[in-house]
């Protein structure tokens, strides 16, 4: 942020911290007041998520903004060409940065990719499909023989495909540091040999409970490639609101979204598609059945089973057990044939090949409620309204399998045994942290899903909706979806995993502090090494700050983790200063004059606006991609993160107050995507308990 050069805030902190100013590479200055923080601090220019093998030296090069070039043998590739350009940003962030004098320079960074142009990422289970070596060298060369040799810098990245590349790029934009106070360009002579642990690191976001803006989501988008995410689960539409427009049956939207406002639009969602395609990210829908589909029923009533809450009268709601429309209804041969549609009109839409189909949670008291559903039990000698269930999610995975298309469900179905595709993946959301008396822990399900030879996705562990006062990253960083007891190829069976972002408290005003740093600690764990090899996680604390100060500088609101401060482009003032409307009177008048009436020239007077100017941040545009395809990324400092109301005590308050060191209570009735995992009172029947878990 180089117009907030300068810019007080800083000097109390200091006076507090050191006696002496010491210039600070670029890096956290740490803040304790009481004990010294256990673990190793990073040196600037750590990268995050930590890369496999990651070597690097004392020795330093820099970097000079007018001539570095980033350029790679692979010409003519959409995807390539739109990274060289949004990195060749990315690591020149800072326009008043400059060339150290005192250091050689390093000239370009080549990019090779061995298998030429893709053009959509897919899961790969191959460790080449993101692996890429960095050499970043300092080597002797002789110009001509018997010359004297010369010292050259030189920077190769080597991938085998373009989303490798992608990854390469990531690392070595975060290699590269600014010194301070002189601001001078830096990177190490480093060697890098990287390949993820996991080939499915996702991020779920639900645009149900609240709206997503799409400039949020481009937001997200970015920040995941930041963190070497790539899969982007879209949890698009539940009981809240329909959000997603379908072009086959339009009314969905008209009647199910909140407003049109909160919409999705065919374009949006194929931008959005788009802009993650650019950064190596799959998009996967999730359109839940048989529950959770209030939203469908909004324009399609009659594909809902009326549950008979009061004993007689059909569309009544019993709570907490069912509202008075819950699941499709398994009965009518309809409902398959909308789906069917459905489905199929979604692959023109969503270019992944993988649809993610819920099938979680049915309240089937609603179900056993109905003498529609209990005729249809007779007639099929069913003697559970678990067979009904059994009969919808077959014949659904039956339509899955015609159309054709991959899915992912939550683990309920394959823990009760039916049979799915070999490609399915099965995701284990269950804990017994959401629910002490209907759940197990996540690594008996992990157990038994790949004994039962089912794929899965883990994210138990990382439900970042959930919050509590002080560093709960930790939890994140110290859960492994291949600890637990099982045989080679259970764990070969493990995927990776999701960090789960549920939307009933989350909206753009707090998703991106909320996110990040937090989901960071997943991003690596799915990345990097095994937690029994990785760093201590009082050693990563300091690596995770400092990425979240990249993130700041990216125009990301990463909320911070330990104390101190990031150097000199702090939020909140770059974030506020971003947004609201100036502030004087003079340049309100010119703001408002010049969006309505042209202003008299006289009366503006250009000092002011120039004033304006340059208090904007300027990282605006440092994501922005040449292609003419590519569709604009969001704004990067969008007003987050100031706007959230929630108690900022003191450790000294919490003793005071202990309620308030817990900002969300996990309760023994917790949430899955938003439902209550009902716990039936006392002498409720058994057949009325919604959930048998
Ligand atoms: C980079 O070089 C500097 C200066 O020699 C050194 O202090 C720092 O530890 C090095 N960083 C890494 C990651 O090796
Ligand atoms: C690397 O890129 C630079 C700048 O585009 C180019 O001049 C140079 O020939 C390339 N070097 C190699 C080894 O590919
Ligand atoms: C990392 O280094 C170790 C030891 O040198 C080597 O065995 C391993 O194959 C390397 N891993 C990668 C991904 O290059
Ligand atoms: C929505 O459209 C479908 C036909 O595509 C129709 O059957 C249904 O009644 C419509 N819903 C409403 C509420 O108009
Ligand atoms: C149900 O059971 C009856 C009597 O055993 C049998 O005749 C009938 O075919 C069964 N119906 C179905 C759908 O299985
Ligand atoms: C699934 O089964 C097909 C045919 O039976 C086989 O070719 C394929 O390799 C299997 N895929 C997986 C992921 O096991
Ligand atoms: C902050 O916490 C205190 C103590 O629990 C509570 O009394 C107060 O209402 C909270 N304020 C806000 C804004 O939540």
């Amino acid at each position: 942020m180089g117009g907030l050069r300068g810019v007080g805030g800083r000097g109390l902190l200091l006076l507090s911290l050191v006696a002496v100013w010491a210039p600070v590479s670029s890096r956290l200055v740490y803040v304790e007041e009481n004990l010294p923080l256990p673990g190793e601090e990073a040196p600037p220019g750590s990268p995050w998520p930590l890369p496999r093998n990651w070597s690097s030296t004392p020795d330093q090069l820099t970097l000079d903004p007018a001539t570095f070039i980033i350029s790679s043998d692979l010409t003519g590739c959409d995807v390539i060409d739109a990274a060289l350009h949004r990195y060749q940003h990315l690591v020149l962030i800072d326009p008043e940065a400059t060339a150290d004098p005192g250091l050689t320079l390093l000239p370009f960074l080549n990019v090779s990719v061995i298998s030429g142009c893709d053009h959509t990422p897919h899961l790969n289970l191959h460790p080449d499909y993101e692996s890429y070596t960095l050499e970043i060298a300092l080597t002797e060369v002789a110009e001509t023989e018997g010359a004297e040799p010369v010292l050259r810098a030189s920077a190769h990245l080597v991938a085998h495909t373009v989303w490798g590349a992608l990854r390469g790029l990531e690392t070595f934009s975060q290699l590269v540091h600014i010194v301070e106070p002189e601001d001078h360009y830096r990177v190490n002579v480093t060697h890098v040999d990287d390949v993820p642990r996991f080939p499915h690191r996702g991020l779920l976001l639900d645009t149900a409970r609240h709206f997503l803006p799409k400039g949020t989501l481009l937001q997200v988008l970015d920040s995941m490639a930041w963190n070497k995410l790539n899969v982007l689960h879209w949890h698009i539409v539940d009981d809240q609101s329909f959000p997603y427009e379908s072009r086959i049956f339009p009314n969905l939207t008209l009647h199910g979204a909140y407003t049109p406002r909160h919409v999705y639009t065919q374009r949006d969602v194929m931008d959005i598609v788009e802009y993650a395609r650019y950064r190596g990210i799959r998009v996967i829908p999730e359109f839940d059945t048989p529950g959770h589909t209030q939203g469908f029923g909004k324009a399609f009533p009659h594909l809902l089973t009326p549950c008979y809450g009061d004993g007689e009268t059909p569309g009544t709601p019993k709570f907490p057990y069912h509202a008075a429309y819950e699941n499709l209804d398994p009965t009518n041969p309809q409902v398959y044939d909308f789906l069917k549609a459905f489905m199929v009109d979604l692959k023109h839409t969503f270019v992944d090949g993988y649809i993610h189909l819920g099938l979680d949670e049915v309240f089937l008291s609603c179900w056993s409620s109905s003498p529609v559903v209990r005729a249809f039990m007779a007639r099929n000698n069913y003697t559970e309204v678990r067979q009904v269930e059994k009969h919808y999610v077959e014949k659904v995975l039956e339509l899955a399998d015609l159309t054709p298309i991959n899915y992912v469900t939550w683990q309920d179905p394959a823990e009760r045994g039916i049979q799915m595709a070999n490609t399915s993946v099965v995701q284990v959301w269950k804990d017994v942290s959401l629910s002490p008396s209907k759940m197990r822990g996540w690594r008996d399900y992990v157990h038994d899903l790949t004994q039962a030879g089912h794929q899965v996705i883990l994210s138990s562990c990382w439900y970042i909706n959930y919050i509590t006062y002080g560093q709960d990253w930790r939890n994140f960083y110290n859960c492994d979806p291949t600890d637990f007891q099982g045989t080679e190829e259970q764990k070969a069976l493990v995927l990776g995993g999701e960090a789960a972002m549920w939307g009933e408290y989350v909206d753009a005003t707090n998703i991106m502090p909320r996110l990040w740093p937090r989901a960071s600690a997943a991003a690596e764990r799915l990345w990097s090494a095994p937690l029994s090899e990785a760093p201590s996680v009082d050693t990563a604390a300091y690596r995770l700050d400092q990425h979240r100060c990249r993130m700041l500088r990216r125009g990301v609101p990463a909320q911070p983790i330990l104390n101190g401060y990031c150097g000199e482009w702090e939020v909140p003032q770059d974030v506020m200063m971003s947004t609201p409307p100036p502030t004087t009177t003079t340049t309100t008048t010119t703001t408002t004059t010049t969006t309505t009436t042209p202003p008299p020239t006289t009366t503006t007077p250009s000092t002011t606006s120039t004033t304006t100017t340059t208090t904007l941040p300027t990282t605006t545009t440092t994501t922005s991609a040449p292609s003419t395809s590519e569709p604009m990324p969001p704004p990067l400092s969008e007003p987050a993160g100031h706007q959230q109301t929630e108690n900022q005590s003191s450790p000294g308050d919490i003793q005071q107050h202990p309620a308030a060191a817990h900002t969300t209570q996990v309760t023994p009735t917790a949430t899955h995507a938003g439902v209550t995992v009902n716990e039936p009172a006392e002498g409720v029947p058994s057949v009325e308990g919604a959930v048998t878990l």
